[in-house]
């Protein structure tokens, strides 16, 4: 029995010395100390020993017990620190190597000026109306006096949903909305998307952006319309901003006027951006007409008011000297990056 016992620790030992991992390390924990191992079991039929060798063979059993059983910790714990070394060694980190940065985007250059226009109609007293993209004729045309076969809808054609329902042309619509709905004192901006059937060059897109402005009140005259639009061509363009009134016609403005402002490229002299003229169109407006006051429920005998309809590409495009509309809807971010 002694011998079987001293055969049990050399067998151990060795296979110590060669064990590859911790689950083949606990098969030989098993396989030797566990309940059904093989120490455990010569133990047992220890009771066929005389009473003389009974204590020794016990003393030596457990002490190869002992001292096999920690023989597997010492090597488990050396195996252990192996494995984390070599986990610590693959998941270094470097803090010398450099950052990875999170980019952030920036607002689109319509959003950027059109959000400066807001503020500085919002320390004028406007507020912002915002309506329906998807019109009524009534609204789109109509209302604002343009009848069905007049030559300013040749100049508008748009994407009709039915016969009645149109992808609205303009902002001119909210007016009337506005006007439909609220008592003067009225001083609303309403911006959006406008659509046209217009093909597609450097300065035509089938979907733009208009700005509207409308001021009803008593009073009202073509100095408040003079004098608040100079303040925001200012505000847009720089405190030097020039800007020019030529009398034009709308068929919902009366007196009408188109407003200029001076080339922001070449100061007047003429240029290939103002193409020769010195001055670039940026709104159309005028004195709201009686009519349409009128259809609105607004008495004209009372109460005047003007209107405008800004071009936002138009603006943003001279703003920043960009030379095609075309690059607003393209999405392309080394031209949208750089504002
Ligand atoms: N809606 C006009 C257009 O798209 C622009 C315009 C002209 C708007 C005169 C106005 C206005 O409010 O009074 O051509």
């Amino acid at each position: 029995m002694k011998q079987q016992l001293e055969e049990i620790k050399k067998s151990v030992e060795a296979q110590l010395a060669s064990v590859q991992s911790i689950e083949s390390l606990e098969e030989i924990r098993i396989k030797y100390l566990g309940k059904k191992g093989e120490l455990t079991s010569i133990l047992k039929g220890m009771g066929s020993l005389s009473a003389e060798e009974r204590p020794v063979i016990g003393a030596l059993a457990n002490e190869i017990r002992e001292f096999l059983s920690g023989e597997i910790d010492k090597k488990k714990a050396e195996m252990a620190k192996v494995i984390q070394e070599a986990k610590l060694k693959a998941e270094v980190i470097d803090i010398s190597m450099p950052g990875k940065k999170s980019e952030i985007g920036n607002l689109h250059p319509l959003t950027k000026v059109l959000n400066e226009f807001k503020d500085a109609v919002i320390g004028m007293g406007f507020q912002i109306a915002e309506g329906p993209e998807v019109e009524t004729d009534y609204y789109n045309f109509e209302a604002l006096n343009i009848p069905k076969n007049h030559p300013a809808r040749d100049t508008q054609d748009s994407f009709y949903v039915e016969d009645n329902i149109v992808l609205r042309t303009q902002t001119s619509p909210m007016q009337i909305r506005v006007m439909e709905n609220t008592k003067p004192p009225i001083r609303i901006i309403s911006p959006g998307r406008v659509y046209r059937s217009d093909a597609v060059d450097a300065t035509h897109s089938p979907i733009f952006h208009q700005i509207e402005g409308l001021v009803v009140d008593k009073g009202i005259t073509m100095a408040d319309l003079k004098g608040t639009l100079e303040t925001l061509i200012r505000s847009i363009y720089g405190e030097n901003a020039k800007c020019r009134f030529r009398p034009h016609h709308f068929p919902f403005t009366e007196p009408s006027v188109e407003t200029d402002v001076c080339c922001f490229s070449c100061g007047g002299k003429g240029c290939s951006v103002c193409k020769g003229e010195g001055w670039i169109e940026i709104l159309g407006g005028g004195m709201v007409h009686p009519k349409v006051l009128a259809g609105c429920g607004i008495d004209p005998e009372v109460y005047s008011g003007f209107a405008f309809g800004i071009g936002l590409e138009r603006l943003v495009m001279g703003r920043y000297d960009i030379n095609d509309i075309r690059l607003f809807f393209e999405n392309d971010v080394r031209f949208l990056k750089q504002f």
